[in-house]
């Protein structure tokens, strides 16, 4: 067991499948999905050991994420079915509880700033489309251009995508269920805990979809008592059981957070056919994660300081 002030954080690269070249899934060219991880968890551990708190350091984490093109989130997530790119992202105050979110917004290039700037800096947890635009501007976030979120390789998957979705589904059918998502939580050095996710949400979703990554106690919570958790996976499954809100509340019965984690990704299998992964990390810095899809990218701190990539 770490000791009592020990910090740490896990963060994740998204749930997705193994040998796939899309930058919506963990899998296919390795390293960078490992370097990136590992460049976050460290960006994230240098605001700890710096004294930062477990929020600057979720903070920080994802952001490194979010301009990585690698994942979807920020610059390089996925298209809509409208061809362009929906952001949402959400974090969390484990000691206040305080939160914040953004849905469908198309021109901030960090959008866990955003969701931070709503926590800290308006009376509401979540705004949405233009009017989180409006937000960003009162908030000193400067617009960013749509396609300048859009990679080559995001818009040649759309190409792909949308030949094989045509004529196989209702609106909103999500052909080959492309998954993807960033996030971290931290604890910090007075034990405080945050948890922080951003995401692309899923390839050709239909414009305004929203998925569990902007939902409090779906996507993202933190609460000091029990535990700090992020999702990656599919999104509406996930928010059938209020999946990080779940995996929190099994810690705070004394689950371990690897126990937790283990249980609700069970759960999401046994319960709605979900797929995905979560990272938790407890109150004495204990880290935990699962997943049931092939692969999900994911580094932490050891008790030594360490950090461990892994997929
Ligand atoms: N888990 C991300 C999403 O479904 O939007």
């Amino acid at each position: 067991m770490p000791p009592a002030a020990s910090p740490a954080i896990i963060v994740h690269g998204g749930a997705g499948s193994l040998g796939s070249d899309d930058p919506a899934s963990s899998g296919g060219a390795d390293a960078p999905r490992l370097e990136g991880v590992r460049r976050a968890c460290e960006a994230g551990q240098a605001v700890l050991r710096a004294g930062g708190s477990a929020l600057d350091a979720v903070e920080t984490a994802v952001r490194v994420l979010e301009d990585d093109p690698t994942y979807n989130a920020g610059t390089g997530a996925t298209l809509t079915a409208a061809g362009d790119v929906e952001l949402d992202a959400s974090i969390m105050d484990g000691e206040t509880l305080r939160c914040g979110a953004v849905a469908v917004v198309k021109d901030v290039r960090n959008p866990v700033t955003l969701a931070r700037a709503v926590m800290e800096r308006s009376q509401h947890v979540l705004l949405a489309g233009p009017g989180a635009s409006a937000f960003a501007r009162e908030a000193g976030i400067p617009p960013y251009e749509n396609a300048l979120l859009v990679t080559a390789r995001q818009r040649a998957r759309w190409e792909e995508a949308r030949a094989a979705a045509a004529g196989t589904g209702p609106a909103g059918t999500l052909p080959g269920k492309k998954f993807g998502t960033v996030g971290a939580v931290a604890r910090d050095a007075r034990g405080h805990l945050a948890a922080a996710t951003s995401t692309g949400g899923m390839q050709l979703k239909l414009p305004g979809r929203v998925g569990d990554t902007p939902l409090i106690g779906c996507g993202t919570y933190a609460d000091d008592a029990l535990a700090a958790v992020s999702c990656t996976g599919h999104g509406e499954r996930i928010i059938q059981l209020t999946l990080a809100r779940f995996v929190a509340d099994r810690v705070g019965r004394g689950a371990t957070p690897m126990d937790a984690a283990r249980e609700a990704i069970a759960a999401l299998g046994r319960r709605v056919r979900g797929e995905g992964g979560v990272i938790v990390v407890g109150p004495r810095g204990e880290v935990g994660f699962a997943h049931n899809t092939p692969v999900m990218s994911r580094a932490w701190t050891t008790p030594d300081g360490d950090v461990v990539a892994e997929l």
